[in-house]
């Protein structure tokens, strides 16, 4: 008989693995999983959409076509929407928070931040993109709607988090504070199979992802770190390696797999950095932290950054805890004249 596990089989096994639990974050996780694979079919086929029809033109059904962060968006929604875990979502996609106030909604105990297509620019080049989101518990009282200060949690708080990466092939990876497990879809039976069971980063690695396009405006001590990374050999005869994809959960995939560091400082257009706190750094570094490795935003642990504002912005450097100590180091010894 094949040990092999599917992702429905590993959430119910982990859930008997905490007494208390109710099966609500388990039956939470089952609803992104499914709203994963619609996201993936419609990924897959997105070439397709130049020869039976563009965005903004019919389909055959005579619906729309959408650009796929929007499709996403509303797949996501939708999942969360038809169970009773949830009260509310904030997405990259929504100005504000959607907050769900029917009947199941207002006794609901969850929260969901998500960036439902992370890396869209990657889509008519036919190179990955992903999905990320984070859950909370909410703190407002049951039995009412949910309000901004549900949303507006530090990372610390997360419950789960993880993210969808559609590559080669399409992999979940998730955490709930115990590890971080890593699943592959296999389209051929509609199943995700465990095959990255406790994934762990190397705390030293050889890799680092930048927009180095942005380079004049960089903080002082991350052009020095660039320049380390150029001066030194890790390994004999091989310096480091410059990778950069442009979308953040296939940089930080590779990179959780090889080790190396992700970096997105602070730049002109971006003066407070580009990623958003609560929709790519948060879920992403309690991942990280999961994994062994380490987030921070130059100077602080990026969990434990209290959010202000829904849509907010953070310098963001991610991976290997000794690559991010060395840019942190950086950026301590030569700080910016304000
Ligand atoms: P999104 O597609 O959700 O807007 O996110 C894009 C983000 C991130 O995924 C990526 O690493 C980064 O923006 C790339 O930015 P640059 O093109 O400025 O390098
Ligand atoms: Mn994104
Ligand atoms: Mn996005």
């Amino acid at each position: 008989m094949s040990d092999m596990r599917t992702l429905g089989e590993f959430i119910v096994e982990k859930q008997h693995e905490y007494p208390t639990a109710s099966g609500e974050l388990s039956s939470l996780l089952s609803s992104i999983r499914l709203a994963a694979k619609i996201v993936h079919r419609e990924i897959n086929k997105a070439g397709l959409v130049d020869i039976t029809g563009g965005f903004g033109s019919e389909n055959v059904q005579g619906e729309q076509q959408q650009k796929l962060d929007v499709y996403a968006n509303e797949k996501f929604k939708a999942a969360m929407a038809a169970r009773d875990q949830v009260c509310g979502v904030g997405s990259e996609e929504e100005d504000d928070v959607v907050i769900f106030d029917e009947a199941h909604g207002l006794n609901a105990k969850y929260v969901i931040l998500m960036d439902p297509l992370d890396g869209s620019s990657n889509i008519d080049v036919n190179v990955s993109v992903g999905t990320i989101f984070s859950i909370y518990r909410r703190i407002s009282p049951l039995g009412q709607p949910a309000n901004l200060d549900d949303f507006l949690q530090p990372g610390n708080k997360q419950v789960a988090a993880g993210y969808i990466i559609y590559g080669s092939s399409t992999m979940l990876v998730y955490t709930t504070g115990n590890g971080v497990h890593g699943f592959t879809y296999d389209p051929s039976i509609g199943v995700f199979c465990l095959s990255h069971e406790n994934m762990r980063i190397p705390e030293e690695g050889t890799i680092y992802s930048i927009n180095e396009g942005n380079y004049i405006k960089f903080p002082q001590g991350v052009k020095k770190y660039l320049k380390y990374c150029q001066e030194n050999e890790p390994e004999d005869n091989r310096p480091y390696t410059s990778r950069y994809i442009g979308s953040l959960v296939s940089d930080f995939h590779r990179n959780m797999l090889k080790g190396g560091i992700y970096l997105y400082p602070s730049t002109a257009a971006y003066p407070s950095g580009k990623l958003r706190l609560l929709y790519e750094c948060n879920p992403m570094s309690f991942i990280m932290e999961q994994a062994g490795g380490k987030a921070s935003d130059g100077k602080q642990r990026i969990l434990d950054i209290k959010p202000t504002e829904l849509h907010q912005r953070v310098p963001y450097f991610v991976g290997s805890t000794h690559m991010v100590d060395k840019v942190e180091a950086f950026l301590r010894d030569s700080p910016d004249q304000e």
